[in-house]
């Protein structure tokens, strides 16, 4: 049975370590944004490395989107026609926060996230985990890793405080769909809840998606 499942949180809150865990253990196709196939990959460079002044809210939206479609065209539909489960780090639900927090004009920016997603991309994971950990101690978790791949970290905590924030709030306004993790546990911890609600969505029990 094909099944849809993201990864959401916070910068350093633990999605690629979750991801990569229960794509292992349900043998499924693995994949991130942005990119996810060539194209969106060549996009995932503009978009995470570089100054954070380099694009304004509105361009990002655009380049998280155009990034987006080519991932959905070339790799999730074809594995989910194909009945696969694909698990992906990250999707819309990041654009929708991050661009949501960012700038003057959150909330006029949310509008036109939605408007760009429904026009475009059309697609709602079937399940998605949010992974919850606290913004400080998730900052330096992806400082201390260093890399070129840091420019929305470097926005600071208060905007990491923000974008939890904003992750909850999602939760709240779509329960079926998000399911809210606690992070600041050991990573094969959360790795076993996160695979029993997983299993439980495949097998198509309703308690996955609480
Ligand atoms: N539960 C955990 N407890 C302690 N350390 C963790 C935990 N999960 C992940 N880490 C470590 O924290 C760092 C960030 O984890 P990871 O890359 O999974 O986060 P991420 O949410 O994907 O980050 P980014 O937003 O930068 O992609 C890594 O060095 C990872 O090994
Ligand atoms: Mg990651």
């Amino acid at each position: 049975m094909s099944l849809f499942i993201t990864f959401e949180g916070i910068d350093g809150s633990g999605k690629s370590t979750q991801a990569r865990l229960l794509a292992a253990s349900l043998d499924a196709r693995l994949t991130r944004e942005p990119g996810g196939s060539p194209g969106a990959e060549e996009i995932r460079r503009l978009l995470v490395q570089g100054d954070a002044a380099r694009w304004s809210a509105e361009t990002e939206i655009l380049l998280f989107t155009a990034a987006r479609r080519d991932h959905l065209e070339r790799t999730i539909l074809p594995a989910l026609r194909a009945g696969e489960v694909v698990v992906c780090d990250r999707f819309a639900d990041s654009t929708r926060v991050y661009q949501g927090t960012r700038g003057t004009d959150g909330a006029g920016l949310r509008a036109k996230v939605d408007m760009l997603h429904a026009a475009m991309i059309g697609i709602e994971p079937d399940l998605t985990f949010i992974i919850d950990t606290d913004p400080a101690t998730a900052l330096a978790r992806g400082q201390a890793r260093g890399g070129a791949e840091d420019r929305f970290e470097s926005l600071g905590l208060a905007f990491q405080q923000a974008l939890r924030t904003g992750f909850l709030a999602l939760a709240a306004d779509h329960p079926d769909r998000l399911c809210v993790i606690d992070g600041n546990r050991p990573p094969e911890v959360i790795a076993q809840e996160v695979a029993q609600r997983a299993r439980a969505a495949l097998s198509g029990g309703s308690d996955g998606r609480t």
